[in-house]
């Protein structure tokens, strides 16, 4: 199982190390959390495809194909709000998104307005694509079968997401330079991964 979801991980998205199996049951400890986590997940994917089509949108194609996506995920964020309330339980209050953060660092500064434009669109890629894999852990390895089944319908949206931002890159950028960089940036990714399990954060 552990060794399934690890190659799938990697065959399908590339990433480098699979979700702390603990994962799993600490999410079923605290659906709130887990739950809030989410919503803000999904709302902080609404608000940077906004900014990426205010900042690129001398990109034709950012602009046409990612405003559909701040529609998709804003209903992902009220689908999520609606599940909390469903339950009697309430959208918290946002927490320092550690995982994020540590990306966001890891994008380039300085240099081109292409190189930064590459590494914007990777790094959704990326946060896209480990969404993917812990929905999918999720919809595995919940008690709850709705909440399986919840999380399945998150698991196949993300994964087109993931496929999308890679290949908006590719349409207006080399393909190599494309490849080069994604590959830094899973090496990179599976880093951040290993330090927050380490110190037992919870992460989406
Ligand atoms: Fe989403
Ligand atoms: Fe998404």
């Amino acid at each position: 199982m552990e060794e399934q979801l690890s190659q799938d991980a990697k065959n399908i998205l590339g990433l480098q190390l699979p979700t702390d199996p603990r994962w799993v049951s600490l999410a079923e400890m605290s659906l709130e959390d887990i739950l809030t986590d989410h919503a803000y997940c999904e709302q902080k994917a609404a608000t940077t495809c906004i900014t990426l089509v205010q900042r690129y949108s001398d990109y034709p194609k950012v602009v046409t194909e990612l405003a559909p996506i701040v529609t998709e995920e804003w209903g992902h964020f009220r689908l999520v709000l609606a599940e909390l309330h469903k339950r009697g339980l309430k959208l918290g209050l946002q927490r320092k998104d550690e995982y994020v953060n540590k990306l966001i660092s890891f994008q380039q500064r300085g240099g081109s307005r292409e190189g930064r434009f590459l590494d914007a669109l990777l790094t959704m890629a990326l946060i896209e694509a480990r969404s993917c894999e812990r929905f999918k852990r999720l919809s595995e390895g919940l008690e709850d079968e709705y909440l399986r089944k919840f999380y399945r319908r998150f698991m196949e949206s993300e994964a087109g997401h993931y496929t999308l931002f890679i290949e908006l890159a590719e349409t207006y950028l080399d393909k190599d330079l494309v490849r080069k960089r994604w590959n830094e940036w899973l090496v990179y990714e599976a880093e951040v991964i290993k330090s927050l399990e380490v110190r037992g954060d919870r992460i989406h």
